[in-house]
């Protein structure tokens, strides 16, 4: 039997939906309409699209990875979810961006109207920029409980994870695609920065959280990048043949688009052999770690299976 095929997916369901449940009120807290110290005021509407952006029940993937790979070297507790939740807010950034009718044009995320859609187009703009702010905000503050050097390694990492060198260089790419038809190399070069890049940086991040050796650093980077690879095929593979009631948006966007994506170009049988191989190499890196990474595993093969 290949690596990581015999570990129940069940359980991350239940350990995603209990971090979600503790995850939420935490990020709550950091959007409310109370300014911060040096901040003038908060307006009303801005902060409320930004809570619609981002307080709406998304699966928390990102967060609950920087969190369990921090829980691998025993650190766990405030800074950590603070961390989280400042790549949790790049994400929701990213999406709202990307569902603007400059870019995909989509109606409909986590099964709600998107943000342009229940407020207008420059408020979706500027929830978008205020959420990617507060993310630098909320790691650099001293309330994140975290050696300087720390906190400015988060800060480093996650600005090149986020930018043109990483995922938004990658929805650069992205947008090009449907008129420059990439190679398979040149399609896996845009999907490991547009998608990634973040889910790369949030296993990473729980290491340089928990002020982990440069080796376990890189292995858990390297982690991430894999299942990163596989988080970005199954959603090409979804939009492909997945249920949009399901997954709280539209599919068969890219065909629509004329994006060429793996999984079209090589077919759904091959793309779920790739994911396979992706879990297998997954769950080989969390090897050193024993059972404490069962979890982690069980990730990478939801990450991969998943329907939502
Ligand atoms: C969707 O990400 C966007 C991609 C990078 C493919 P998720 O599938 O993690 O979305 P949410 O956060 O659960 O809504
Ligand atoms: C989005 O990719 C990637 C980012 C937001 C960075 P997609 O455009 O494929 O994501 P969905 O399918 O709209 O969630
Ligand atoms: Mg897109
Ligand atoms: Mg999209
Ligand atoms: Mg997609």
């Amino acid at each position: 039997m290949r690596e990581g095929m015999n570990i129940p997916v069940e359980s991350i369901h239940t350990a995603l939906a209990g971090f979600a449940a503790q995850f939420e009120p935490f990020l709550a807290g950091l959007l409310s309409d109370r300014p911060l110290s040096g901040e003038i005021a908060r307006p009303r509407r801005l902060m409320q699209a930004m809570r619609h952006g981002a307080l709406n029940g998304g699966k928390r993937l990102r967060p609950w990875l920087a969190c369990e790979t921090a829980g691998l070297f025993g650190h766990t507790g405030e800074a950590v979810m603070r961390v989280a939740a400042a790549i949790e807010c790049v994400h929701c950034y990213s999406l709202i961006h990307d569902d603007l009718p400059a870019m995909d044009d989509d109606d409909l995320r986590r099964g709600l109207p998107t943000v342009h859609k229940a407020f207008d187009e420059a408020t979706a703009i500027l929830a978008g920029d205020s959420l990617l702010t507060l993310a630098f905000d909320i790691i650099a503050a001293p309330q994140t409980e975290l050696p300087d050097a720390v906190r400015t390694a988060l800060v480093s990492s996650l600005a090149r994870a986020a930018g043109a060198g990483g995922m938004a260089g990658g929805q650069a790419l992205d947008l090009a695609a449907a008129s420059d038809n990439p190679d398979e190399s040149g399609i896996i070069t845009l999907q490991a920065m547009k998608t990634g890049a973040l889910i790369r940086f949030s296993c990473e991040a729980g290491a340089i959280t928990a002020g982990a050796p440069q080796a376990d650093r890189a292995r858990l980077a390297e982690f991430g990048s894999a299942i990163g690879l596989a988080f970005q095929l199954a959603d090409d593979l979804l939009d492909l043949t997945g249920n949009a009631e399901t997954m709280g948006k539209a599919t068969g966007k890219d065909a629509s688009a004329g994006k060429a994506t793996l999984a079209s170009l090589h077919g759904a049988d091959w793309a779920r052999t790739q994911l396979d191989g992706l879990v297998a190499q997954s769950c080989t890196l969390l090897e050193p770690y024993g059972e404490s990474a069962a979890l982690l595993k069980s990730a990478a093969r939801y990450i991969a299976s998943r329907d939502r």
